[in-house]
């Protein structure tokens, strides 16, 4: 029995090594179901609202991005959240039953608040970020989610503000799961999580010299301060790169790095190398579909056909529902 998926990103910037792994890859794991994988664009609003941002430019490129990173527009359905006049109208209607503690304990919106005080994201949009995403996910009825780790807690309530509208208006959604993408946290160049806000990024749409740049800048183990330290590659970021790019010579370079036999600059050049080949042919097949606005646009204008058909009718149940 095929599935019904859904999930999305928010276009505040051009996709990352870290989407990609954390992401992309889990997404085309689903290919054989129904997928609906959207661009959240109004959810990149919540936090983008300055009044300069284009957001329009950055769904182009991370239409791109999803194409370059092999998703099939003929195998999945592709849309742009905000073209689905419908996401907005369940949002409201979700709002409705949805109490407002269960959004102000969301450890994402405490964090993303506190965190970014220049953005004033005490704003009625950010604190209904979940509900929008709940009229995400129950408006295509999906069956599986998937997500990152971070996005446990929205899933979470989505579940609960299904059930409690069910049990209000009788069964008319379904309650989601999460499918959980088993790849570690991918560090960016400061050791950090990779985070286009911590400026640590490495791009899919980055050139095999910018590549190859922002590694040399990576931090490593501070251990090692000069040549001759012994070092320790379970803190260091440029190894659990390694780790998922280099597993053929992960041992010897795990052995070379604790004893000293390599330095950092040989360490990271080998990284460089696995990387500029992996990054390569997204890369290239990137150059290629930036060039082809029509096609980008019918793809999505497709996308957000199909989606508005199965949107449309699962609004007018929930309208029928609630007596409006
Ligand atoms: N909140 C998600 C994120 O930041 C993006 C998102 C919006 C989403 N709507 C969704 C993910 C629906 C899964 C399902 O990554
Ligand atoms: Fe990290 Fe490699 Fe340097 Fe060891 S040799 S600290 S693994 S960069």
């Amino acid at each position: 029995m095929k599935k019904r998926v859904l999930s999305g990103m928010r276009p505040t910037s051009k996709l990352h090594l870290g989407n990609f792994l954390g992401a992309l890859e889990n997404w085309k794991r689903f290919e054989g179901n129904d997928c609906f994988y959207m661009i959240a664009d109004l959810h990149a609003l919540t936090t983008e609202y300055n009044g300069r941002t284009d957001i329009k430019d950055t769904v182009l490129e991370v239409a791109v991005d999803y194409l370059a990173a092999g998703i099939d527009p003929d195998k999945v359905t592709l849309f742009v959240q905000s073209a689905v006049k419908e996401h907005v109208e369940l949002g409201w209607i979700l709002a409705m039953v949805t109490p407002i503690p269960w959004l102000e304990r969301n450890p994402t919106y405490k964090e993303m608040v506190q965190s970014q005080p220049e953005k004033e994201l005490n704003t009625f949009g950010f604190l209904g970020y979940p509900v929008l995403q709940a009229a995400d996910i129950l408006l295509y009825s999906a069956d599986v989610v998937p997500v990152g780790d971070d996005q446990l807690p929205h899933i979470e309530l989505t579940r609960e503000i299904a059930r409690r509208f069910n049990n209000i208006y009788g069964k008319v959604f379904k309650e989601p799961e999460a499918a959980l993408t088993k790849t570690p946290r991918i560090p960016g160049t400061d050791g950090r999580k990779m985070s286009k806000s911590f400026n640590n990024a490495v791009f899919l749409a980055d050139a095999p010299a910018d590549i190859s740049k922002k590694i040399r800048k990576m931090v490593t183990d501070p251990a090692r301060k000069r040549r001759e330290d012994k070092g320790h590659p379970e803190v260091c970021p440029v190894f659990t790169l390694h780790q998922r790019f280099s597993p053929k010579e992960l041992a010897r370079i795990e052995k070379e790095c604790r004893s000293a036999e390599i330095g950092c600059t040989d360490c990271k050049e080998i990284l460089t190398g696995h990387l500029t080949e992996f990054l390569k042919p997204i890369y290239e097949k990137r150059q290629e579909l930036i060039q082809q606005k029509k096609r980008l646009y019918d793809i999505l204008e497709a996308g957000n056909e199909k989606a508005r058909a199965v949107a449309s009718e699962m609004l007018g149940r929930v309208k029928e529902a609630v007596g409006i």
